[in-house]
């Protein structure tokens, strides 16, 4: 038996795989997000154990004898987040998260200062990744920063509340920038442009390696029989591409969560800084991937949702299918955009709203809006050489049928939907603990079977391509009107 454990931005998920990777059991507990100032995005590292606590007591409730079994535990969870400790391991303050735009100058300044950024990092400078935000926190929070004995990312947090270890993977691990991404080591250069040492790292480990084993008291408390090993496991990114078999060269994945994701894996470290495209260490050994992010996908439907005492899934059920592009256009900016235009500062907006147009219009408007900065980050990935023909939807939006057809059609890509539902980046971090418990990647990350594929409409595709042209004029438009 294996758990997977995904700390994502609105909950924890945590599921219970058998030695043939069926589902067993799962359990979620939610999630806030506090924002106390415009752009600001943060979370209470102990209400990700609070949340994982509440996950696993469900597991246990639903599936005592099976958790007798488990043999590892794989982790994953949203990337990039300053997790700031003091040298008794407690919290300093709230994490910063991956869409927090406070350190907008100090990127700037330090793509200046250090262009290793760049080259060892691999990637531009971008307010979401951890290394600006340490600088945001050195110039802002000094006390804080002169107590900050380590450094972790979400997940690793996690890990060390489960195990008492302080460890973090490659692909989580590149994502704070302080990584010599080709190398997979922390470098030196890149840790001194913001004040740290390798002290203030965690261990790394690939994450399909043993971090380290789960702490006596909490095996009792989940009635684990022996210790279960916890594998370095992933960043959500790379847990989802293990979860849907995306390992090998040009594998990969569309994501519809808080953030909109296309992911590419490659067999070499494949930098492309010119349009905000990521670089990333891979969850396997020897593996890297590429992306396009961009900060507001299942986050723009939740904001209309809120905006109109709606439900997300209401909207989208409202809207029926669609036979082409909406006539009213949606920027999905709420918080700044990272690929391509790496603008923590241009915010969403609508076009084209007439005495016409009705809540349906804005709905459509809106998967189209987050369809297009999907179709940015394949043309973004398309100029860093890398082509993509298909992929497997993950991520909650991907229960929208509707919404993957519009992705599919205007991007031209065949869209695999598994057959188990959403279960990506926490199926792939089971599979990471299966790895590590087993010690052998072999069969370990097969796609999981389909429910359905689906294919380009041409003739959508060509009213859709029409659109995004039009659509492309507007970020400039703005920009220049001073936005
Ligand atoms: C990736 C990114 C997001 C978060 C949240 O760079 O910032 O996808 O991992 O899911």
């Amino acid at each position: 038996m294996y758990i997977g454990l995904d700390i994502g931005t609105s909950s924890v998920k945590a599921i219970l795989l058998d030695e043939n990777q069926k589902l067993v059991a799962q359990a979620s507990s939610e999630l806030t997000v506090q924002r106390p100032h415009p752009s600001w995005s943060e979370q209470d590292p102990e209400s990700w154990w609070t949340a994982c606590e509440a996950a696993l007591d469900e597991l246990a409730a639903a599936a005592s004898a099976e958790m007798a079994a488990v043999k590892g535990i794989g982790l994953s969870g949203h990337m990039h987040g300053a997790t700031l400790l003091g040298d008794d391991d407690k919290p300093l303050r709230p994490c910063i998260l991956w869409n927090d735009g406070r350190s907008a100058a100090q990127c700037a300044e330090l793509e200046e200062r250090e262009p290793k950024f760049l080259s060892l990092g691999g990637n531009r400078v971008m307010p979401g990744f951890t290394a600006p935000k340490l600088q945001w926190v050195r110039e802002n929070e000094p006390d804080v920063f002169k107590k900050t004995a380590k450094v972790l990312l979400p997940k690793d947090y996690v890990r060390l509340k489960l195990t008492g270890e302080h460890a973090g993977d490659m692909s989580d691990s590149a994502g704070t920038l302080w990584l010599d991404v080709a190398k997979r080591d922390w470098s030196e250069p890149l840790l001194e442009a913001t004040g740290l040492t390798r002290d203030h790292m965690p261990r790394l480990v690939e994450g399909s390696e043993v971090s380290g084993t789960v702490r006596r008291e909490l095996c009792s408390r989940w009635g684990f029989a022996s210790a279960p090993v916890v594998a370095g496991g992933g960043g959500d990114n790379a847990a989802s591409a293990c979860g849907v078999g995306a390992i090998a060269p040009g594998t990969g994945f569309v994501s519809l969560g808080t953030s909109g994701v296309l992911f590419v894996s490659n067999d070499r470290f494949s930098p492309n800084v010119g349009n905000a495209v990521h670089a990333f260490c891979h969850a396997v050994p020897d593996t890297w991937h590429q992306m396009g992010v961009i900060l507001s996908a299942t986050d723009s439907l939740n904001w209309l949702a809120g905006t109109m005492g709606q439900t997300p899934s209401a909207l989208t059920g409202a809207l029926g299918s669609v036979t082409g592009p909406s006539d009213v256009l949606f920027l999905p900016y709420l918080g700044g955009e990272r690929t391509p235009h790496n603008d923590v500062g241009i915010r969403a907006g609508f076009y084209g709203i007439s005495h016409g147009t009705e809540a349906a219009n804005l709905t459509h408007a809106v998967l189209d809006g987050v369809a297009f900065a999907l179709k940015d980050c394949l043309d973004a990935l398309a100029v860093a050489g890398t082509r993509v023909e298909r992929v497997t939807a993950v991520g909650g939006g991907s229960r929208s049928t509707v919404w993957l057809e519009i992705i599919a059609s205007l991007l031209n890509v065949v869209v695999d939907v598994p057959a188990d539902g959403d279960f990506g980046a926490s199926l792939g971090a089971a599979r990471l603990g299966q790895a590590a418990a087993t010690g052998s990647l072999d069969g370990v990350f097969a796609q999981p079977p389909m429910r359905l594929s689906i294919e380009p409409n041409p003739n959508l595709t060509r009213a859709y391509g029409d659109a995004h042209a039009r659509w492309r004029t507007l970020y400039p438009a703005l920009k220049q009107a001073g936005f």
